[in-house]
């Protein structure tokens, strides 16, 4: 069995952190999405990855690298315009032969890995298998329709009216019948060649595409409570690590991590929480869930249960809490008097201010 990750899509459509880099390496508790993903199907015993990447390639491939980090060999596809994902197939053909593949999305998190499902497909060896997730917006995914047995009997892609709450999850297994599948297919309404409309076709030739049913699931739609929840669920599971500098005036409570670099002077830190290489937290508080990327600097601040990317720096600014906050950003206290807000904020960005 082989591996196709899509990493690929235009920077367009990014949100709510970042409108320049890839979605893919959005953090999850200071690692980017796609190494979760990268992680599960190294998991697996799988070795040859197939990566499709676009526009954001080279920021990709610069973390990416070979993949040996990862025990894997990564080949990457370079795909011109995110002509959809079953295109991705395609432009595939080759690195894929014909070998069995689980397809991967790289904007998606699975809590738990892939194991048990390579292991369904493997025993049952359906023409293809499917995920399906209950979620609150079915309208922003791919839905399935279930018969009265759960059978799979029909497959839509952002449906005005879907038949259900059951989402497609971004991770599928494919025999090679997937690629007679993808050569038929006409882009659809928003103009991609949609891998929901390739399982359609081969359930409509009667193949056997099998499905099942997951809880802990996550994908970046751009919803910061999804984004602060899966942080949560990850830093759960956090191994304290001590690699930076801790000064006598501070405490750490709970599973903390220092990453090498780091230092934490007259504060207190109460885990499960993750400050990056370089970070420096000064006379402050930093309280559970909360994941501080690399090279921020938080003075005489309180942080909690939030995100903070890297180069951020939030000084003198009281109490941060369920916050997302992106790169090199800069909160800072104002002198001015009579009190005003002062704001340099991104596109689609959300503030709260207390009045
Ligand atoms: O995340 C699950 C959903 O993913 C499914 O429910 C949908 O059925 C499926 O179509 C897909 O929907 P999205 O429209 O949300 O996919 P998105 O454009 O976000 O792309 C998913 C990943 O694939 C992302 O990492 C970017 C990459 N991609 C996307 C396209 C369109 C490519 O590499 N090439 C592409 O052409």
């Amino acid at each position: 069995m082989k591996a196709l990750v899509l990493a690929g899509g235009s920077g367009t459509r990014l949100r709510p952190i970042t409108h320049t880099s890839a979605k893919q390496l959005v953090p999850v508790a200071n690692k980017p999405v796609l190494f979760y993903g990268l992680e599960a199907i190294a998991q697996t015993g799988v070795r040859e990855v197939g990566l499709v990447v676009g526009d954001t390639h080279a920021e990709i491939e610069a973390a990416v690298g070979d993949g040996s980090a990862f025990g894997l060999e990564v080949t990457y596809l370079r795909q011109e315009a995110p002509l959809g994902l079953a295109h991705g197939v395609l432009i595939a053909r080759d690195f894929l032969g014909d070998d069995d593949f689980v397809m991967y999305l790289g904007d998606n998190f699975i809590v738990g890995g892939i194991n048990e499902l390579v292991d369904r497909f493997n025993t049952r060896r359906p023409a293809a298998q499917i995920l399906l997730t209950e979620v609150s917006d079915p309208k922003q995914f791919g839905v399935a329709e279930l018969d009265a047995q759960g059978r799979v009997i029909g497959l839509e892609e952002k449906p005005e009216r879907p038949k259900s709450d059951l989402a497609l999850v971004g991770v599928y297994l494919f025999s090679p019948a997937v690629h007679r599948a993808v050569a038929e297919l006409k882009p659809s309404w928003r103009g991609e060649l949609e891998i929901t409309d390739a399982i359609q076709w081969l359930i409509e030739e009667g193949l056997d595409v099998d499905s099942s049913v997951i809880s802990g699931y996550w994908k970046d739609t751009g919803n910061v409570t999804d984004m602060l929840e899966v942080n949560r669920l990850v830093l759960e599971s956090l191994e304290p690590r001590v690699e930076g500098l801790v000064d006598e005036a501070s405490e750490l409570v709970g599973r903390v991590v220092v990453e090498p670099g780091a230092s934490v002077e007259r504060s207190r830190v109460v885990g499960p929480v993750i400050l990056g290489a370089g970070t420096r937290i000064r006379d402050s508080y930093v309280g559970p869930f909360t994941s501080v990327g690399a090279d921020c600097l938080v003075s005489d601040s309180e942080l909690d249960y939030s995100i903070v990317l890297q180069g951020t720096s939030i000084v003198g600014v009281g109490r941060i809490e369920s916050s997302l906050i992106g790169h090199h950003v800069e909160v800072t206290a104002s002198v001015n008097t009579p009190k005003a807000h002062r704001l340099v904020l991104g596109d689609h960005s959300k503030v709260r201010i207390g009045t």
